[in-house]
């Protein structure tokens, strides 16, 4: 599953007009460090390097040593390594070696975490000294800008598939540390591909830093991510989330080929969150597409838009950690059917409930003979 250009331009020209107007400087400058850590065929690396056309020596100096991909599936590893030198020499009219892409399970390395990191020794089995050299170079840089499209479907094809429901270990903790400890959801499973992708990229990204995915849109609104919501809020000082929609499941009149940008039954985002170190407190604006508008529509509307130019709502989280859809807190203000306290009150106080008295009514547990008809001839009930 490659990613539409109209979505991976928009969402590095977006990276870069953030990195300006949040740090001063662009993509392109030194020590903004990139990274695609789900590289797949590698057309967000193609795109950046057209992005830095025409800056001939910034550009060799970014593609030597501050741009980095990770891939885990040997077939699109290769087809990267190859997308990726030609692009450089189709703008330079130099070949030179792509010296950056690691062949490695990004969520298996948690050596370059910030402030979790695990031991680089277990992820190395039958791995080039080359590539272990490439991954230790990696870890030990200052990673500014997180960008790509992690897999996040169980129906897409790159999902890793045989992997799909392997642990990892390091990354599970963390998840568990924050989205599920922060989650006042009852059953809480948030294990998908994405949510482990943005732990362990908000892990790893600088103090100072971008990150940019396109991933499942269900974070945005779904009742198991309240945890989510509620950490990234804390962990990031601006979250911009533009709602792709497309979700079949959520609204059946919709159909994964026509009106999802992917082709698939769920829903999609594209989201920006930007950490700065010396900001407190974190805003959250959302613009969203209109719910039938065709994916035709919504990639033409990408091809033009400005991240800056967007029409966005700030979002108010609510304590439910609702950050659309917020009309839902209005039931807990609503006047009850029933409550325990206005029964046991029983008429001594003014019942904050419709109904004083309730009871399950006539309990048998003998449902089948209360309410079962008997065959008249064999006497059986039916
Ligand atoms: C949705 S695709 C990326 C598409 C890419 N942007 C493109 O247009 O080609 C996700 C990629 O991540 C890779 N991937 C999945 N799990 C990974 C992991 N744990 N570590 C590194 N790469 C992974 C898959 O093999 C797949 O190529």
């Amino acid at each position: 599953m490659y990613t539409p250009n109209q979505i991976v331009r928009f969402m590095i020209e977006s990276a870069d007009w953030l990195c300006e107007h949040h740090f001063g400087r662009s993509l392109i400058d030194k020590n903004v460090d990139i990274l695609d850590p789900a590289v797949g065929t590698g057309t967000f690396i193609c795109e950046l390097l057209e992005h830095f056309r025409g800056q001939p020596a910034k550009l060799s100096h970014k593609y030597e040593s501050e741009l980095h991909a990770n891939e885990v599936a040997i077939l699109p590893y290769y087809v990267a390594n190859l997308n990726i030198e030609a692009t450089f020499a189709a703008i330079t009219g130099e070949y030179r070696e792509f010296p950056s892409l690691c062949f490695v399970d990004t969520l298996d390395n948690t050596y370059g975490l910030r402030k979790h990191a695990g031991h680089m020794e277990d992820i190395f089995g039958a791995v080039s000294d080359e590539n272990v050299g490439r991954i230790r170079r990696q870890n030990s840089r200052r990673i500014s800008v997180i960008i790509g499209n992690p897999p996040y479907n169980a129906n897409q094809m790159n999902e890793n598939e045989n992997n799909k429901n392997r642990e990892y270990p390091e990354i599970d903790r963390r998840i568990r540390e924050t989205y599920i400890a922060a989650s006042t959801a009852q059953k809480t499973k948030l294990y998908d591909m994405y949510a482990r992708f943005f732990r362990w990229a908000s892990d790893r990204l600088d103090e100072n830093g971008i990150l940019a995915f396109v991933t499942n849109r269900s974070f945005i609104d779904s009742r198991t991510f309240d945890g989510f919501r509620k950490v990234v809020a804390k962990e990031f000082n601006e979250i911009r989330i533009v709602d792709l929609g497309g979700d079949v499941r959520a609204n059946p009149k919709l159909s994964g080929t026509k009106h999802n940008v992917f082709g698939i039954q769920t829903g999609v985002a594209i989201s920006f969150m930007v950490r700065k170190a010396k900001q407190k407190g974190c805003r959250i604006y959302y613009a969203r597409r209109p719910e039938m508008e065709t994916a035709e529509e919504k990639l033409e509307w990408l091809g033009g838009a400005r991240l800056h130019d967007l029409d966005w709502v700030e979002a108010e989280p609510n304590s439910k950690q609702s950050w659309i859809d917020l009309g839902h807190d209005d039931f807990a203000a609503l006047m009850p059917t029933a409550t325990r306290q206005a029964k046991e009150a029983n008429g001594t106080v003014q019942p904050k409930a419709i109904f004083q008295l309730y009871s399950l009514g006539v309990v048998t547990n003998r449902d089948d003979w209360t309410y079962g008809d008997e065959d008249s001839e064999s006497g059986q009930l039916i």
